[in-house]
């Protein structure tokens, strides 16, 4: 499927957030731990949440569906085996926990390497076995077993990996003993998930300096959780506000997930007015935007999921922009396709920034220098992933010109609807 876009209109007018597709996604393998019944509200219709249904109902969930309200009930695991999955995401490795927990074994896939990096899972897998998981890596999955239950354990994350701190979460609420998680990473969709696992009767709790302790219980119970509004859509809306000209009120976004993006976003050029209501974003300057250097970081750093639309503002700034991505390897692909467009881009192994980077002295093209500002003009494009699909989207609403999106399913799994909702806003957008 693809996207038409005519570019030049200014958005304006009001968009609602959808429910945090990486936070609901997590909740759906939660609800894996208990035989009852969970209600998950504000439940985004993303491709991402319908492959982990996907996954839950293949191993015995019932999931019904009312509006925006998700109800999922487990009351048995009639298969521990997701192999046989039709489509993937990085969802089944956080499986492994709640099915050895319920049933003392579980096979999964290995998640292949996607188009921003190999993305291994090592991470988990150390924190699963010192947990007592016995886990096999086979070509094409991971065999797990816990014949003695799991047990608490004390775990250094090598880094504060977000899947490697869920997965640890979810094996430990109802291991034995207590388990202290140390270099957690503490994005705001780990606490929303743990708000959930607390409702459920977990015990967890966060402790100074990334560290989380839980407490093991013998049963979790159903609960009822209102899924936290999505902040990389926020960062996506507020992109195109300012991209575009145009004045955009974002329904339900929160400040305080959102600190670092508005403190970067009023440097770029861009403002911002809290509202009970969401945030309002616009263009403040008159004339190109204002060069800046970005760092992308772990929690409460500079998100590595905002670089790609803020990436559109810098081609815009008058003068030369950085930005140093420090979590991910291989996430400037679609550097090529703004310059393709006309942006002038170079991207790099050498770290443009000061942040301590695990990719210093390597090969990898983690740094990329803007020049601007220049003109975007329109060009076919393929989406390589979700968040460079997004970078494609706003730049064609800027540039002059219809531009051709292929491949916007990848789009699809994280933005719902968000050609019917970027028309509401006088987008020309069409699906093709
Ligand atoms: N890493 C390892 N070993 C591991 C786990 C991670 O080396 O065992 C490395 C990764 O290769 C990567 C870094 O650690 O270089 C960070 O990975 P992390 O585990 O934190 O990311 P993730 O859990 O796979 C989630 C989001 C991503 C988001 C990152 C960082 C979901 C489903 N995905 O991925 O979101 O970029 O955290 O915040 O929650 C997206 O939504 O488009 C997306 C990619």
């Amino acid at each position: 499927m693809k996207f038409v876009i005519k570019g030049g209109n200014k958005l304006i007018g009001e968009i609602k957030l959808a429910g945090a597709k990486n936070a609901a996604t997590k909740m759906l393998v939660a609800s894996l731990l208990t035989s009852e019944p969970c209600v998950l509200e504000n439940f985004p219709d993303i491709g991402d949440t319908k492959i982990t249904e996907e996954l839950c109902r293949s191993v015995g969930s019932k999931i019904s569906r009312e509006g925006s309200v998700l109800k999922i009930e487990t009351p048995e695991i009639t298969n521990s085996k997701v192999v046989s999955l039709t489509r993937r995401n990085r969802i089944p490795i956080l499986a492994l926990g709640p099915l050895l927990s319920r049933v003392g074994e579980a096979e999964v896939p290995v998640l292949g390497g996607d188009r921003i990096g190999p993305r291994p899972v090592d991470i988990h897998i150390d924190a699963l076995t010192a947990m007592g998981a016995k886990i096999e890596t086979l070509d094409d999955r991971y065999v797990a077993s816990a014949p003695q239950g799991l047990h608490g354990a004390e775990i250094r994350l090598r880094y504060p990996s977000v899947g490697a701190t869920e997965n640890t979460i979810l094996a430990a609420v109802l291991a034995k003993g207590r388990t202290e998680i140390q270099n957690a990473a503490t994005e705001p969709e780990i606490l929303d998930l743990i708000k959930l696992l607390q409702k459920m009767g977990a015990i967890i709790e966060f402790g100074a300096n990334r560290t989380i302790y839980i407490d093991g219980v013998d049963t979790l119970h159903g609960a009822t959780h209102r899924i936290m509004p999505d902040r990389n859509e926020a960062v996506s809306f507020a992109s195109l506000a300012v991209a575009t000209n145009g004045r955009i009120l974002v329904q339900d976004a929160h400040q305080e997930s959102l600190l670092t993006f508005l403190n970067v976003l009023r440097r770029v050029g861009g403002d911002y007015k809290v509202l009970d209501s969401g945030i309002e974003f616009w263009k403040a300057v008159d004339g190109p935007l204002n060069p800046t250097m970005i760092e992308t970081d772990t929690y409460p750093g500079f998100m590595t999921d905002w670089q790609q639309p803020v990436a559109v503002l810098l081609t815009q700034a008058d003068g030369v922009s950085s930005i140093h991505e420090t979590v991910y390897e291989d996430r400037f692909g679609y550097a090529q396709d703004l310059n393709l467009m006309g942006a002038e881009i170079k991207v790099q192994a050498k770290c443009l920034g000061e942040l301590s980077c695990r990719f210093s002295g390597k090969d990898f093209l983690h740094s990329a220098q803007f020049t601007g500002p220049r003109k975007l003009h329109a060009a076919n494009l393929t989406v390589r992933d979700l968040r460079s699909g997004i970078a494609h989207v706003i730049a064609a609403l800027t540039a002059e010109g219809e531009s051709v999106i292929d491949g916007i399913e990848e789009l699809d799994r994280g933005y719902e609807n968000i050609d019917e909702r970027l028309r509401k806003l006088g987008a020309n957008i069409k699906r093709e």
